[in-house]
């Protein structure tokens, strides 16, 4: 049984996809050690409580970013995390962070990246006028929303939408995608080919 560490800094949307996913017998092989995020009132935190699973709040509290990192690799160290999910974590995680866990970090992010990295992806894809938008899984490198694709999906921009319903599905479409490329990840059957991640031969 692989044992998932969720980060997030709030809502916690994706976060419950992947629960329920789980709870739904759609996701095998895997279960949630613990959810970690940076913001003691992250309502996410709460509804993870609510299910009986481990919940922490690690607050930065001012310290440095490696320091308070290093406390978050400490918890899902203590908790034997074997695959790590950001599921909307809005901090960079240091490079010691990233080392402590190679290829074993995930991020979910609403663009197709490479375009539109950073904050409010929706909102740029929007404004930049794009006709298709959609949403990245991949493995989390030293650069923000960077690491090698593990899937996207894709999502067409309609005539009468705004950023928010735009947004909104996008999200639809993250609590997919979170959930399969976890089980891509888990099943072993695909592979590093360079930039590629592929089902193995
Ligand atoms: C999601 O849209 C996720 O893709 C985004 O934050 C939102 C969190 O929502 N993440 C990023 O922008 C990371 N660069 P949630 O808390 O409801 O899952």
């Amino acid at each position: 049984m692989k044992r998932l560490g969720i980060l997030f800094s709030g809502r916690g949307s994706n976060f419950l996809a992947i629960a329920d996913s789980i709870a739904a017998g759609k996701l095998l092989g895997c279960e949630i050690a613990v959810v970690i995020s940076n913001k003691a009132d992250a309502p996410g935190l709460a509804a993870a409580r609510d299910r009986g699973l481990a919940a922490v709040a690690i607050e930065a509290q001012g310290r440095k970013r490696a320091e308070h990192d290093a406390t978050i690799v400490a918890c899902l160290r203590e908790h034997h995390v074997d695959l790590i999910c950001l599921a909307g974590y809005m901090r960079l995680l240091s490079p010691e962070f990233v080392q402590a866990f190679p290829q074993r970090i995930l991020n979910i992010h609403p663009s197709l990246l490479p375009a539109f990295p950073g904050l409010d992806a929706q909102h740029q894809a929007f404004d930049y006028g794009v006709q298709v938008a959609g949403c990245t899984v991949h493995f989390v490198d030293e650069q923000l929303d960077h690491g090698v694709i593990v899937l996207q999906k894709t999502v067409p921009v309609l005539e009468d939408d705004d950023a928010q319903t735009l947004s909104a599905r996008i999200l639809e479409q993250e609590h997919l995608a979170y959930s399969e490329a976890i089980a891509r990840v888990i099943s072993g059957d695909y592979e590093f080919a360079g930039r590629r991640y592929v089902r193995k031969p």
